[in-house]
């Protein structure tokens, strides 16, 4: 497969169950490595570096985003959005962006509260927020909304939609729910572990 995305796009990965959208998305975020072939990222061909190399371009130019939030559940809100910045050290201007992070999904009365005292779709929204804190290049999600109601995956998608928006952040989707986005900038389909761009494989011009 071969494909390229511009910064501050907004593209979805569909394809069916088995398809390989987890694993192609593991590929890009440096938590898999391909057994041919290469992935450029802001130039860099990430297929050459080494584990250390790894960890450092994966903290600061990749933000993730699960079905399941993964949130700590023994740490507040605002601790969970702050933990990836402090990998990398933190500053004093940490925590400031962190309360900004959730204000801007709507949790700011929420952020003092311990993870595990809150819904699974403000869960998902403080994982939307701990995915940003690093100002990543990319934004990675596999299935955001899979574990969600539809009206609360409605809400995820806006809130995802305007983020990239108002960050100029590239977000990369992994989603079974092509409906909820309505217009986005591309649609990427895999089948048969090719990828197709556009929304149905068959008789469509295959990129590579
Ligand atoms: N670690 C692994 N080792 C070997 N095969 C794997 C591994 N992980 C996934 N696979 C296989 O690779 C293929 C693609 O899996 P992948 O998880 O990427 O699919 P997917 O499109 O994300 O599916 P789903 O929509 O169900 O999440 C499947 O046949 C799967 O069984
Ligand atoms: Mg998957």
């Amino acid at each position: 497969m071969s494909f390229s995305i511009e910064k501050g796009e907004i593209v979805l990965i569909v394809g069916s169950s088995g398809s390989g959208k987890s694993t192609l998305l593991n590929m890009i975020g440096l938590l898999d490595h391909p057994s041919n072939g290469k992935i450029f990222i802001d130039g860099v061909d990430t297929t050459t570096l080494d584990d250390n190399e790894i960890s450092s371009f994966r903290n600061k130019k990749l933000g993730f985003i699960f079905q399941f939030s993964n949130l700590l559940t023994d740490l507040s809100v605002l601790e969970n959005v702050l933990l990836p910045r402090q990998i990398g050290g933190t500053d004093g201007a940490a925590e400031k962006e962190a309360m900004d992070l959730l204000n801007a999904v709507g949790l700011e009365k929420q952020m003092h509260k311990r993870a595990n005292k809150i819904s699974g779709g403000q869960a998902q929204r403080v994982a939307i927020a701990r995915g940003l804190i690093n100002h990543p290049s990319i934004v990675l999600a596999d299935e955001p909304t899979g574990n969600l109601d539809s009206v609360t995956s409605e809400t995820i998608v806006q809130l995802m939609k305007s983020m990239a928006k108002k960050l100029d952040q590239t977000f990369i989707i992994v989603t079974h729910d092509r409906q909820h986005f309505g217009q986005v900038d591309k649609v990427i389909t895999i089948k048969d572990g090719r990828s197709y761009e556009g929304e149905q494989p068959s008789g469509m011009e295959v990129l590579a």
